[in-house]
């Protein structure tokens, strides 16, 4: 009897304590829940306010690795300017405080990316660690395909050794310099196709790298669709400003190429920031995460290419389809130029940190970053009256040199003459985008760029807001000084690609002048 009353008790008992953890269980999983949706809804920067209703860009990371930087004396600095010709690629970083030369490579890396390198599984075939990120590409890009190569224009070189043949022509919203060099290598010739608000300095166009639709109808029809390998589309133009292009113009862009049987190729380099512009500013997208955006845009595109030091925050790129055929038509120049198919000229560790960076690209605490720091920069510059790209487009801030430089012609380099000045009064490295940027024409002459911009990268997750403050006020001196700027002019000039290798020099000795000025203004300060 004293057994079966037992028996029930312990039946009772455990039954109760069965029920009391269940119903705790769910519990948690409920407020996990609740959690859940509070982190899914801060998706980036911008969705924070602030009680005092500034716009400020709050960070959402937090700084666990550092490097020290060196802020050096200005009479150092223009020691270093003539040291390295006058051109901001010639300086070394011990001279340079702010590195807003690029974004590219020069990202910060995350804590999962930096644990994944240490995973590398070393092989010259077969890698597992090409195996992820095959199916990171898939993943991310929606892409069956992929061929690595060591960086973006190593893709673009085996997409021209592959298409580009003499009298070939290809239409682009806008070029990039490496893209434009590996086209005209092989006898083809680019056409730029944006419409007239895209060359405006001040706009609040929110898609000034859409390609123009009417020119790019017209131009195939004038010149037949026989000459033109492929349509190129880039995201985020980046030397007209960072710009994007909205998703309804690339689709009307895919529809163009599907009547004439065309092909697209996506430069996709900056495609996670086109996508969270495309979030921020097209009404048929402010829904939609990031991830279905970016697989969105790689959907209308046959070829897709990038370089992974700007797209995942590491080094290398390659090139994604999902046609079978064009993988085989590419396959065989990447061992020929690039190394075997699983590295291409990658090292393995950075082909972890791709697969992780890939990952990344589809989170909007991590993409937004850049874009909200590089608003507050152009909004604070141009409140301050200095000449700036709008809107705020991605990668950098855009200075524009015609307007702070107006007193000097083009044949003096308004932009290079702007990025050397700045350089010496701030310590910031930014880079000339303009005509020196521009290659000559077939017969020698200059091609002066539509633009003279002076760019100050912001890679992702790099600086702090008192650096950018810093370069808001020197920009705002050197505005207030803008007529001691003087030219450029070539001493070494390298027959390709100019802009990297090329040597210059002051016209007269306005940079001595100018850096009297600023110890006059600011002291003994840095
Ligand atoms: C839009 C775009 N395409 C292509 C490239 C070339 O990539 P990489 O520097 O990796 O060769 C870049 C580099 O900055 C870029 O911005």
């Amino acid at each position: 009897m004293f057994t079966k009353v037992k028996q029930i008790f312990n039946f009772h008992y455990y039954s109760c304590i069965f029920f009391i953890k269940l119903i705790h269980a769910l519990e948690i999983s409920l407020s996990l829940h609740h959690f859940n949706y509070k982190i899914h809804k801060i998706m980036s920067n911008s969705q924070v306010k602030f009680y005092s209703g500034e716009n400020i860009p709050l960070e959402l990371h937090k700084t666990r690795i550092v490097q020290k930087l060196n802020l050096v004396p200005i009479e150092r600095r223009l020691e270093a300017l003539y040291e390295g010709g006058y051109n901001t690629f010639g300086l070394k970083t011990t001279d340079i405080y702010l590195d807003m030369l690029t974004d590219s490579g020069t990202n910060a890396m995350s804590d999962e990316q930096l644990a994944a390198m240490m995973r590398a599984d070393d092989a010259y075939a077969g890698s597992q660690s090409f195996i992820r990120l095959q199916k990171a590409v898939k993943d991310v890009l929606n892409a069956e395909y992929f061929l690595p190569a060591h960086q973006g224009r190593a893709a673009e070189n085996i997409l021209a050794c592959a298409y580009v043949r003499k009298g070939n022509l290809i239409p682009m919203n806008y070029h990039f310099t490496t893209a434009l060099a590996h086209i005209t290598e092989k006898g083809g010739q680019i056409v730029e196709l944006l419409y007239p608000e895209a060359y405006k300095i001040k706009s609040s166009h929110p898609f000034k790298g859409n390609m123009n639709l009417e020119a790019l109808e017209a131009y195939i029809q004038k010149h037949g669709k026989e000459r033109i390998p492929y349509i190129r589309m880039e995201a985020s133009t980046n030397l007209i400003g960072g710009q994007p292009f909205s998703i309804e113009n690339f689709r009307a862009v895919r529809a163009i190429a599907n009547n004439y049987g065309l092909r697209i190729v996506l430069d996709a380099s900056l495609l996670g920031e086109n996508a969270y512009l495309v979030q921020q500013r097209e009404e048929e997208f402010k829904n939609t995460p990031l991830a279905d955006i970016i697989k969105i845009m790689t959907g209308l595109a046959d070829i897709i290419y990038f370089s992974a030091r700007k797209l995942s925050s590491s080094r290398g790129g390659g090139i994604c389809t999902n046609n079978e055929s064009i993988y085989k038509e590419l396959e065989a120049l990447v061992p020929l130029y690039e190394g075997f198919l699983t590295y291409g000229g990658i090292s393995i560790r950075e082909i972890e940190a791709m697969t992780v960076g890939l990952y990344e690209t589809q989170d909007e605490t991590v993409i937004s970053q850049s874009p909200a720091f590089i608003s507050y920069l152009v909004n604070e510059a141009d409140k301050r009256g200095i000449s700036m790209v709008t809107p705020a487009g991605v990668l950098g801030a855009h200075v524009n040199a015609l307007d702070m430089c107006s007193h000097l012609p083009q044949t003096q380099y308004p932009a290079g003459a702007l990025a050397a000045a700045f350089f010496l009064i701030s310590g910031v490295r930014g880079m000339e985008r303009g005509s020196i940027s521009n290659q000559r024409d077939e017969y020698g002459n200059e091609t002066f760029a539509d633009m003279e911009l002076l760019r100050l990268a912001v890679p992702r997750r790099v600086f702090t807001l008192s650096q950018i403050m810093y370069v808001i006020d020197r920009l705002t001196w050197l505005k207030d000084n803008r007529e001691m700027i003087g030219g450029l002019k070539f001493v070494y000039e390298p027959p390709v690609l100019r802009f990297f290798m090329g040597r210059l020099m002051p016209v007269t000795d306005w940079p001595e002048k100018l850096m009297a000025k600023f110890r006059k203004d600011f002291g003994d300060s840095l």
